[in-house]
């Protein structure tokens, strides 16, 4: 079997840390037994291309329960846990083609190792996997029957895809399903964001200015935990819905610009470039802390402050200090690159549960269904969205009411008024 991780030694501590997720992600470990049973994934050539986590490592194995061939390299050269790709590896018997760091030539090299296993199914956080194939293996791509995207910056690309009529099998975006980012999105990012800051810098939030760039459902998770931490959150946008909607949610809403003189803290989560340019770190405080945590490093116009700086110092692993010309100091947490995978572990294995069950159900469902889809993007159908919820709920041990037959006849009558 081939693979390439770091250090196979590390997988004993990898499988420990696999089995800690496993215990919080109860739906997922449910679907794990029915594939176990009924394996609908027999004989099936799955390649992910995920952040190699404690969590992804859970979704590999209900793959391959359920009778999946399946491979995995990683999303981002910063985001691998070598530990559990040794895991993988060693005792689940999943390739696996990631390093933690590794440079970007390594990175394509995995996604062309994943390429090279032909698959059925694809499943991409972010649509590396997706775009490497139509751009560079366009004979491969009549062997894919679907695919499967994790990530927002992801389905705005597959949209892009689609658009131009590029795309070459139908796509389920598993991030737009409500179990998908209204908890991933929000709570996960939220805490793991400040995680990664906090690891990074071992800041005190409490008291400082937070400035949340984008206020979508990453930004709204984020700017809440900032101010449940103590912090004065401002949010930039460039959606007015959003803008009010921060400003009803009681944050000070302003254009980048403004807010570049305030912030201590600045966080990128918005999925376009350059949203905090050089120029506006030029206008930053001294030691200002700029951080990213959008899929793709290109938030933070990171080349041209290197380029600026006169002098820069590593402070530890997931900070550089650059010197400005103008005598002032920012601080760049992890390249620009997603602070919260690549400072702290990502997001909790219990919101992980419901983005993963997604994305094993639907590989169920492309697998029934492709025959029926055009090539374009679909959402996650809503019974598997409702499913997913009800067991979600029902591991958490919560009860809820459920509509009477007056109930139900009252809702579905439009006779009724005052
Ligand atoms: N994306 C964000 N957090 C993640 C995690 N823990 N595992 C996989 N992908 C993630």
């Amino acid at each position: 079997m081939k693979s390439d991780v770091k250090d196979i030694a590390l997988a004993t501590e990898g499988n420990k840390r696999l089995k800690w997720a496993e215990a919080r992600m109860p739906v997922l470990s449910l679907i794990r037994e029915e594939f176990r049973k009924n394996k609908p994934l027999k004989g099936v050539k799955i390649s992910c291309c995920l952040h190699v986590t404690a969590e992804t490592a859970n979704l590999m194995t209900t793959l391959k329960a359920g009778g999946a061939d399946a491979v995995l390299c990683a999303s981002n050269p910063l985001s691998t846990q070598d530990d559990i790709a040794a895991a993988l590896v060693k005792y689940h018997k999943i390739p696996v083609f990631a390093i933690h760091g590794e440079n970007n030539k390594v990175y394509y090299s995995h996604i062309e190792a994943a390429l090279d296993h032909d698959p059925k199914i694809t499943v991409d956080d972010g649509a590396d996997l997706v775009t490497s194939l139509l751009k560079k293996r366009p004979e491969q791509t009549k062997n894919v029957i679907a695919g499967m995207e994790e990530t927002t910056t992801g389905v705005v690309r597959l949209k892009a895809m689609a658009k131009d009529k590029i795309l070459k099998f139908p796509m389920i975006a598993v991030n737009d399903a409500k179990t998908k980012h209204f908890f991933d999105n929000r709570y996960g990012t939220g805490q793991s964001t400040l995680d990664g800051i906090i690891r990074a810098t071992d800041m005190l939030i409490a008291g400082s200015t937070v400035v949340t760039a984008g206020y979508g459902w990453c930004g709204r998770g984020f700017a809440m935990r900032a101010k449940g931490m103590g912090a004065n959150v401002i949010v930039t946008e460039v959606d007015a819905t959003k803008a009010i909607e921060a400003v009803m949610d009681g944050f000070m809403v302003m254009p980048m610009k403004e807010a570049a003189k305030y912030g201590d803290i600045f966080c990128t989560l918005t999925g376009d470039i350059n949203v905090v340019s050089l120029d506006h770190m030029k206008l930053m405080k001294d030691g200002a802390i700029v951080c990213n945590s959008g899929h793709f490093d290109v938030e933070i116009e990171v080349a041209g402050l290197r380029k600026e700086a006169k002098k820069k110092v590593i402070i530890n692993d997931n900070m550089i200090e650059y010197h400005l010309k103008n005598g002032n100091r920012i601080r760049l947490l992890a390249e620009g690159r997603l602070i919260n995978l690549a400072a702290a572990e990502g997001h909790p294995a219990s919101v992980m549960d419901m983005s993963f069950a997604n994305q094993a159900l639907s590989a169920e469902y492309a697998l029934k269904n492709y025959k029926n889809l055009k090539n374009e993007v679909y959402s996650v159908p809503e019974r598997i969205d409702e499913r997913i919820a009800k067991l979600k709920l029902k591991s958490m041990g919560v009860k809820i009411d459920t509509l009477t037959k007056e109930q139900k006849k009252y809702l579905n009558n439009w006779e009724e008024g005052t």
